[in-house]
Formats: C-alpha cells, structure tokens, sequence
C-alpha cells in the first residue's frame, strides 16, 4: 500500500554554490561517501548532487514530517544500480522514524536538465507491496559484484 508521496525541485546552481562555498563541509553534512563517489566522477557533477538533494527531500515528505529533529540528511542515501536505477537506503534516524511510521520501502525517481533537478518518491508498507515493485537493494553498484561470482 501506498502511504505517502514526496517531491522536490531544486536550482542545480544553489547547491554548486553551496558546493563552491562550503567545499567538503558541506558535502560531508549532506551526502555519504558512496553518493559523493558517485558524483566525482560524473562530468557535470553539481546535477547529480541536486538530484540526490531533490530526493532526500522527497524522501522526507513521504514521512509527512520534512527534516525534523534527529534526522541528517546523510540517513537518506541515494544508491545507483549498475543500471543507473536510483534506489532509497534509510539510515539512523530517519530508519526509526520511518519504522514508526511503518514504511518499509521507498522508491525514487530522479530526473535532470541544466537548471533543475527533481525527484518524486512514493513509500510503501511492504505488506501490500506488488511483486513488480523493485525492492530495496543493500549493495551499491559499486560493491554489488553478486551477478559476477559464482554460488559454487
Ligand atoms: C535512464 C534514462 C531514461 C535517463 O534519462 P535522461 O533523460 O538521460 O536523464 P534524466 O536527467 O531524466 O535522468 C537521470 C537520472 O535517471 C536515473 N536513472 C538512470 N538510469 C536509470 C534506470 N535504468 N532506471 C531508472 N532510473 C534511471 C538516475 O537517477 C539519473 O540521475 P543520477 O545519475 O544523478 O542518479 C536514459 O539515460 C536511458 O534511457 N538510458 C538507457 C540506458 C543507457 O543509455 N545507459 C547508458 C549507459 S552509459
């Protein structure tokens, strides 16, 4: 079942500002290791790091609550898979809350062009979950080598 929905805009130029201005301060509040990777290495890196932006924020609305005390925006990771399908890992205290809440699974969207990134996520309670809904992966593209070994 569907029980909440989130979206978001924002100028890809306001967050290279912010890039520009606060450097690694900055990236560090806001994006985890794994997401700052995976921007480095895009070419135009400041819209990759608007849209995560865009979708921790969309996140965040899923909840109905925004950013409240004891969130950080680090506990919503944006993970890539090997495909570029963005997915959602929840962390600390975003994870409580949305146990409170009883989400259990939100799926994103991103999108891009020069000026803007957006996002729209949709939280599910995992009982009433299609079997076509993508679940959550736990391994980043990055480390997600299980396509490539062998069980035996
Ligand atoms: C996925 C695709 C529809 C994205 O559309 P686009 O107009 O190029 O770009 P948009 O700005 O609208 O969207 C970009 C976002 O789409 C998302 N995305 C990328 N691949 C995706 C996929 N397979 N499924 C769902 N979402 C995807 C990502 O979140 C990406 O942003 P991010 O890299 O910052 O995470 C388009 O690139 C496509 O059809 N790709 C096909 C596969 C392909 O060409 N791969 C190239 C590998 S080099």
């Amino acid at each position: 079942m569907i029980v909440g929905i989130g979206t978001d805009i924002v100028e890809i130029v306001r967050i290279g500002k912010m890039i520009e201005r606060h450097g690694d301060l900055f990236l560090n509040r806001v994006f985890t290791a794994e997401e700052v990777r995976y921007c480095q290495r895009r070419k135009n890196s400041f819209q990759h790091y608007a849209g995560r932006w865009a979708a921790k924020e969309a996140v965040m609305k899923t909840f109905g609550t925004g950013f409240t005390r004891g969130i950080h925006w680090q506990d919503i990771e944006v993970v890539s898979k090997r495909s570029g399908e963005p997915v959602i890992r929840i962390h600390g205290g975003a994870e409580d809350l949305a146990q409170k809440l009883r989400i259990d699974q939100v799926m994103i969207t991103i999108s891009h062009c020069r000026a803007y990134a957006t996002a729209t996520a949709i939280a599910f309670r995992n009982s009433d979950i299609k079997e076509s809904a993508t679940p959550i992966e736990t391994e980043s593209a990055e480390t997600d080598r299980s396509e490539e070994t062998s069980p035996e």
